[in-house]
């Protein structure tokens, strides 16, 4: 299958959904110009899922992404957080703040959440760490609606064809954000687009979407050389006019800091890349002491409000791929005309 009939757009650009950096804007933005925009859900609650999905229909007619989380949801855990709090007690006398209890703001895809989108019969939605279970999954299905999910090995992508995914976006050890990993908790299980990429190509006859690294339309070709259908392109859309990435993760990106990523489990539970901070240098970046996923945000979230506003970066998750040399200050628009390329000529 084509990228066109499997994204229905003109390019074969996706804009990664990334949470915590953008809404609808970065998604109509790169629609409208003939990429395929997403809305990354796994933070937002219901209504607000809503209320962006009403944004993008009023401004764009194109097909567009919507992408959710279906991690297994675990038990809370008291005493593993109270270990955690005690562990990060200095950080909190520094702040002169006291923890507090809270919630996690990461929930997995739903029936409460279809019952919501159901009515705006959604193009294509991804997900990330596996796939819905196969009732809620069926039911995605049958509204027409194109179904992908992240595979970081050879076995993931082949797990994910069995339960019937229509293409499957193969995550590179270069990628920013979350490991899409779901099989396995070991990360020397992970490994580089370039090697990952092929591999899965050669296993699965559905179509495969390409991630990790890809910053320009060389690396675009190169993907697709490989055998990938569409790309799947974040980081360099993070300086991007219409992302929401804040000012302090800018700063971090612009000033070379990117050069320096790591995978750490510090601020979610889960394996994620981002740009090494005060906190990873401290606690280290992937520790058995961190609560399972989302509960380690609690505390990090409550350290992350107190040092943003004192201009520290030190507890923020500062989610940034291995290669950000294609993060520029321009709009959605012509990063994505300019990762086409040669596809552009094509139409
Ligand atoms: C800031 C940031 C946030 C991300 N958040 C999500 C997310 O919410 N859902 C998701 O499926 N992937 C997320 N990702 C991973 C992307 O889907 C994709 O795998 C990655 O951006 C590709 O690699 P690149 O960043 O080198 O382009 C995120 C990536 C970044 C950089």
């Amino acid at each position: 299958m084509d990228f066109k009939a499997l994204l229905g757009t003109q390019l074969p650009i996706i804009q990664a959904p990334m949470a915590g950096v953008q809404d609808s804007a970065l998604a109509i933005a790169v629609s409208e110009v003939g990429g395929l925009g997403s809305l990354p859900c796994g933070m937002l609650s219901t209504a607000k899922i809503v209320e962006e999905i009403q944004q993008i229909a009023r401004q764009t007619n194109k097909p567009y992404n919507l992408n959710f989380f279906c991690h297994q949801s675990l038990a809370f855990d008291e005493a593993r957080q109270q270990l955690w709090r005690s562990r990060l007690k200095p950080y909190f006398s520094e702040l002169k703040i006291a923890p507090s209890a809270g919630g996690a703001s990461r929930v997995p895809f739903s029936h409460e959440i279809a019952d919501a989108i159901e009515p705006f019969v959604p193009p294509f939605i991804s997900f990330h760490f596996g796939l819905p279970e196969k009732s809620l999954l069926a039911r995605v299905k049958g509204w027409g609606t194109k179904v992908v999910s992240t595979a970081t090995t050879v076995d993931e992508a082949l797990w994910l064809e069995a339960q019937g995914a229509d293409a499957i976006i193969a995550q590179g050890l270069e990628a920013g954000g979350h490991r899409g990993m779901f099989l396995s908790k070991d990360i020397s299980t992970q490994m580089g687009l370039f090697a990952l990429l092929p591999q899965i190509v050669s296993k699965v006859s559905v179509p495969v979407i390409a991630a990790g690294g890809i910053c320009d339309s060389r690396s675009v070709k190169a993907a697709m050389e490989l055998g990938a259908a569409a790309v799947q392109v974040g980081t360099a859309y993070m300086l991007c006019d219409e992302a929401r990435t804040s000012a302090l993760h800018r700063q971090a990106i612009q000033s070379g800091r990117a050069a320096h990523t790591a995978l750490t489990n510090l601020f979610s539970g889960k394996p994620a890349r981002g740009i090494v901070n005060r906190a990873m240098n401290e606690l280290g970046y992937m520790i058995d002491d961190a609560p399972e996923f989302p509960f380690a945000s609690i505390e990090m979230g409550q350290l992350r409000a107190a040092a943003e506003p004192r201009g520290r970066d030190d507890f923020s998750p500062l989610w940034c791929g291995q290669n950000a040399a294609g993060c520029r200050q321009i709009a959605a628009a012509a990063l994505t005309l300019e990762l086409a390329g040669d596809f552009l000529d094509v139409n």
